[in-house]
């Protein structure tokens, strides 16, 4: 069983750096974006900014709305789903899901967590690992950034609460088969004057970054 989305190839591209500008994920969510575009005239591409409008936190009244039939719901539950009900169809009409996430405090930000707890509904959890849902078979790429260094051998890799704990959600709702992780990490090298020894490693993982995404948005 495959979902690619609609018959058109479709972009759901989402952004939650608080930073509209200087934001590293934003700008290399773009050029995959751009790419993207280029190499699919005919796609649609659907732009969601959590950074400037951020959702409503998931409540009783959402969870509840996702369990129930739609005309069994009372007032607020429909209100509620009236809510998830667009973030939800947006990612099941897509075929590629583009995420930006900045690395805060050894986490994803809390605007695309509350994204994540309105769009993990019963339908799209596969249960057992291998296991399939509504989601499964589209292809996901997250760009990540972070102010430090986490990667294997790193004094801090251990701290690394944002790749593990995305690849985890992903898989709970059958986006863990495709998914691409690109990094660009050391981002506060250029505004923290401790750090300006890792000014080359940023800019060469920032690099590295922006040519994965070259490959990849002409391949998906
Ligand atoms: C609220 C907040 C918390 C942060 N926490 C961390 C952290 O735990 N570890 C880290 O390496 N960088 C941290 N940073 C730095 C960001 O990860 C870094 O600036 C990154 O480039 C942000 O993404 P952006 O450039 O797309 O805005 C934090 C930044 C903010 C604003």
């Amino acid at each position: 069983m495959s979902h690619q989305g609609t018959t058109r190839p479709t972009l759901l591209h989402i952004d939650c750096s608080i930073r509209q500008n200087g934001s590293v994920t934003r700008e290399i969510t773009a050029i995959f974006a751009a790419e993207w575009r280029r190499a699919h005239p005919g796609g649609t591409y659907v732009y969601r900014d959590l950074g400037s409008s951020p959702i409503p936190h998931v409540d009783e009244a959402a969870v509840a709305a996702g369990l129930h039939a739609r005309e069994a719901l009372e007032e607020n539950q429909r209100a509620a789903w009236a809510v998830s009900e667009p973030l939800i169809n947006e990612v099941r009409q897509a075929g590629t899901i583009l995420l930006g996430v900045p690395m805060y405090n050894y986490s994803i930000p809390s605007a695309l967590k509350a994204w994540f707890d309105r769009v993990t509904v019963k339908e799209h959890m596969v249960g057992d690992p291998g296991g399939e849902g509504l989601l499964t078979g589209k292809r996901t790429i997250v760009v990540t950034a972070q102010g430090g260094s986490y990667g294997p051998g790193t004094p801090r890799e251990r701290y690394d609460f944002q790749q593990p704990y995305l690849r985890a959600l992903l898989e709970q709702i059958g986006l863990g088969r495709d998914v691409e992780f690109v990094r660009s990490e050391m981002t506060l090298a250029h505004s923290v004057p401790a750090l300006e020894p890792f000014r080359p490693m940023a800019e060469a993982s920032r690099e590295e970054a922006v040519q994965a995404v070259r490959r990849l948005a002409v391949t998906s």
